[in-house]
């Protein structure tokens, strides 16, 4: 296995913590109150974070009503231990100029604040017409770095979640519910 990546061949059980049809829920909820707040017809533009924010993204996507432009951006500072380094870095731009456009960046979770905070910065600079942040998971009771999200799917415990694009060592990104990792890595 290549960089970071923890070589396991076990897999760790799961406790089910968001069932796939209360996030389905959540997210129409969600797209709702974008459709809602974006009152014109300039495409919105969608920016997933890889690679957690897929599932979360395509999701959202498909419930937005109003025209989208989408790409994603990869930013690390996670590896696979469980809590941030505080070392971020860009290790994918996005495509395209977001000059003048409104922009959402969509995460699958805010845990520490430090990406958010660290792409926060990187798009300011790139003098989009609006940025906000749409995320599906909040642990509030981790946040070092202050973050302004707009759009926050569920709050949730101090626990380590995988599923629904989330993963540990690149596992488990493809289960429909947010689950518990029942033998969570140590930091
Ligand atoms: P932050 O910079 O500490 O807010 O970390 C955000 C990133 O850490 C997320 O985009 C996830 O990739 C990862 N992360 C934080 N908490 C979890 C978790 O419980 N499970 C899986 N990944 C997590
Ligand atoms: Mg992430």
């Amino acid at each position: 296995m290549k960089g970071s990546h923890v070589s396991t061949e076990t897999i760790s059980p799961v406790r089910v913590l968001i069932p796939a049809a209360d996030i389905r829920k959540r997210v129409a909820e969600i797209a709702a109150a974008i459709d809602r707040d974006y009152a014109t017809d300039r495409p919105l533009y969608l920016i997933g974070i890889l690679k957690g924010s897929f599932v979360f993204l395509a999701d959202l996507a498909r419930c937005v009503t109003r025209p989208v432009r989408l790409d994603f951006i990869g930013i690390s500072s996670y590896g696979s231990r469980r809590s941030s380094s505080g070392e971020v870095k860009l290790t994918k731009d996005l495509d395209g100029s977001v000059e003048g456009a409104d922009v959402l960046v969509v995460e699958d979770i805010v845990d520490s604040g430090i990406t958010l905070n660290y792409l926060s910065h990187v798009l300011a600079q790139r003098k989009p017409r609006s940025v906000r942040i749409a995320a599906l998971l909040d642990k509030p009771s981790r946040r070092v770095c202050p973050v302004d999200v707009a759009y926050v799917g569920f709050e949730i415990p101090d626990e380590f979640v995988v599923g629904y694009g989330l993963d540990f060592a690149e596992l488990y990104r493809n289960l429909p519910d947010v689950c518990i990792l029942d033998e969570p890595p140590s930091a």
